[in-house]
């Protein structure tokens, strides 16, 4: 079942789009991206994809991206960017200048022009592995390029919280035991073990909430008497767009009010865990209606506002909050932009608590 989940959201991602494109694209479409290619990503990319051409950007011809990042993670890198970095997020949702399906013609595009055709299976699960001996090898192998606290130098900013948050632990694993062909990114895999490699991957995960020192522990669900956010406080004033969506800005601006409400994060749980907005409920979307209708009688069914999100950005949330308004769920909100929009614009988020347990400090 779980390795099932990250090719479900790859084909949720890509069911969702207007278009559907065949393993080929037509000669127009191709020709289209490659304009909308030169217009936005050439500059720092290349013209031939080979990067490095400007704020090192990585190549997006190697096969080891095209094998691991089609679809989804080239989707989302190029549609919320990587905050803090020169990568800037184009899907018209952050600020544009790109529609979705454009980002969608550009990212088969991408892998058309690479002639990669082969993709490796990504599981969710995490990498687990010795965050110290992580921490060492970080220092000693890779800080070189990617920087003592990951803030990236000629290699990418390892410690970067969107993309940590945005990128399996498999993904990383890979791309540190396979090299980038074609870039000053080694196959690790030839002088390191596996449990080396593990141990770094392990050490990277734990950085998500930044580069401060901090081991994160997993955190068990609220409990159902923590459901309610601010439980003695008054509701929000949501203004809806489509009678339906609450803007990031909005939600933020409720939370920071300190209103009462619910917030329910739909995607899978291992996202949920990896980084979620404080004080979500995680209420995955694939709960079938019966199961789904016992959990919700832990929800107050008094008005209280129940505002949903996912990743995609909206299909997850609006499934659950479809089940929602059939119980009779009154005062529901799907949160527009999702929660790499969230991400994107700024707004803080959590993920498993931080104890004060020191690994070895970065040198
Ligand atoms: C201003 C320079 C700049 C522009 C313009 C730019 N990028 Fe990037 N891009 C970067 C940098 C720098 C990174 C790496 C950031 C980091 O993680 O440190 C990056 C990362 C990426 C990645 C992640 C690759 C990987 O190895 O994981 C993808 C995919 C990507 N860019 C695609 C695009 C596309 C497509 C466009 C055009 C729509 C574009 N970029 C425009 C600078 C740029
Ligand atoms: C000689 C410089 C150099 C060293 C040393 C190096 N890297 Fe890299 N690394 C790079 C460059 C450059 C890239 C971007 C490659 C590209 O263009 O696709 C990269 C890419 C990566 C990526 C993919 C990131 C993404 O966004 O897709 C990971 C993960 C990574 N490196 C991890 C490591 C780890 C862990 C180490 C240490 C074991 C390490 N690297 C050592 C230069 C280096």
């Amino acid at each position: 079942m779980k390795k099932l989940t990250a090719g479900l959201i790859a084909v949720a991602l890509l069911a969702g789009a207007n278009m559907v494109y065949s393993a080929e694209l037509s000669a127009e479409d191709a020709s289209e991206a490659a304009g909308n290619y030169m217009k936005y990503c050439a500059l720092c990319h290349g013209a031939d994809r080979q990067g490095h051409v400007n704020d090192h950007a990585p190549s997006l011809r190697s096969e080891s991206l095209m094998k691991t990042g089609f679809p989804h993670h080239i989707y989302l890198t190029v549609s919320y960017g990587r905050l803090g970095t020169p990568m800037a997020g184009f899907i018209d949702e952050v600020g544009g200048p790109m529609s979705r399906d454009e980002i969608i013609q550009m990212l088969y595009w991408i892998r058309q022009e690479s002639g990669v055709t082969e993709q490796v299976d990504l599981y969710p699960d995490p990498v687990t592995g010795d965050v110290e001996l992580g921490a060492g090898l970080y220092a000693r192998e890779c800080a070189e390029c990617h920087g003592k606290e990951g803030e990236g130098v000629t290699g990418t900013a390892l410690g970067n919280p969107t993309m940590l948050s945005l990128t399996e632990d498999q993904f990383l694993r890979y791309a540190i035991e396979n090299g980038r062909d074609g870039t000053p990114m080694k196959a690790f895999g030839e002088v390191l073990s596996g449990k080396e490699i593990d141990a770094l991957t392990a050490f990277l995960r734990s950085r998500a909430t930044g580069w401060a020192v901090e081991k994160p522990v997993y955190r068990a669900p609220p409990a159902v008497e923590d459901y309610v956010i601010n439980p003695d406080a008054d509701a929000p004033q949501f203004d809806l767009k489509d009678g339906l969506y609450v803007m990031s800005a909005d939600l933020y601006q409720a939370l920071q009010d300190k209103r009462r409400m619910v917030l329910l994060d739909t995607r899978v749980m291992s996202y949920w865990q990896m980084v979620n907005i404080e004080g979500s409920v995680p209420m995955p979307y694939y709960y079938e209606f019966g199961e789904f209708e016992q959990l919700a009688g832990d929800l107050p069914k008094d008005g209280t506002w129940i505002v949903t999100y996912c990743e995609c950005p909206r299909a997850a949330a609006e499934s659950v909050n479809r089940k929602l308004s059939a119980l009779g769920f009154e005062n529901t909100a799907v949160l527009w932009e999702g929660i790499q929009g969230w991400v994107a614009l700024g707004y803080p988020v959590a993920r498993g608590e931080t104890t004060t347990v020191e690994v070895q400090a970065l040198p």
